[in-house]
């Protein structure tokens, strides 16, 4: 009897902790959303242009997306989808160059949610 209090409490502990990690993607967000993203970002979305291949920034024009510092938004996915539909005004620019709306590029805004997903992914290592 004893034994079993033991094992139903584990079960009890361990399965918040399971459904948490399972959770830890941003809701409407997938492995093969992530996925997806990249190729917009590297195609599509022009956004490596400004970015860097590997998303790491280019000096003078647009900011490194893999790390956790963000100049424009608190990194959430909501407030990255929100950023990348509007763009980055040249005033609020660090480096005063504009990011146009959508990266410039015409994305539907399915396709904003996706490559936002895949820059979401990139400060979240758990993610990829
Ligand atoms: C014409 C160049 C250009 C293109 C194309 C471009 N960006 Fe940007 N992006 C910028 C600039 C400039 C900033 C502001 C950087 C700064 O303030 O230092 C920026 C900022 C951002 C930020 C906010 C970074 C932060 O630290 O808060 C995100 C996210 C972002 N871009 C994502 C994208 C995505 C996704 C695409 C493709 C759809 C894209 N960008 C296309 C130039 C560009």
């Amino acid at each position: 009897m004893r034994m079993n209090v033991v094992f139903v409490a584990t079960l009890v502990w361990a399965a918040p902790l399971a459904a948490q990690q399972a959770d830890s993607l941003p809701p409407g967000v997938t492995a093969a959303t992530i996925a997806d993203g990249k190729k917009i970002f590297a195609g599509p979305g022009l956004c490596s242009a400004c970015h860097g291949p590997a998303a790491k920034g280019v000096q003078g024009l647009g900011a490194n997306l893999t790390d956790k510092e963000w100049l424009h938004s608190d990194g959430s996915y909501e407030a990255l989808v929100a950023q990348i539909t509007a763009g980055v005004p040249a005033g609020k620019s660090s480096t005063g160059v504009p990011m146009p709306a959508k990266g410039g590029a015409s994305l539907s805004e399915a396709q904003v949610r996706t490559v936002a997903a895949y820059v979401w992914s990139l400060s979240h290592a758990a993610a990829r």
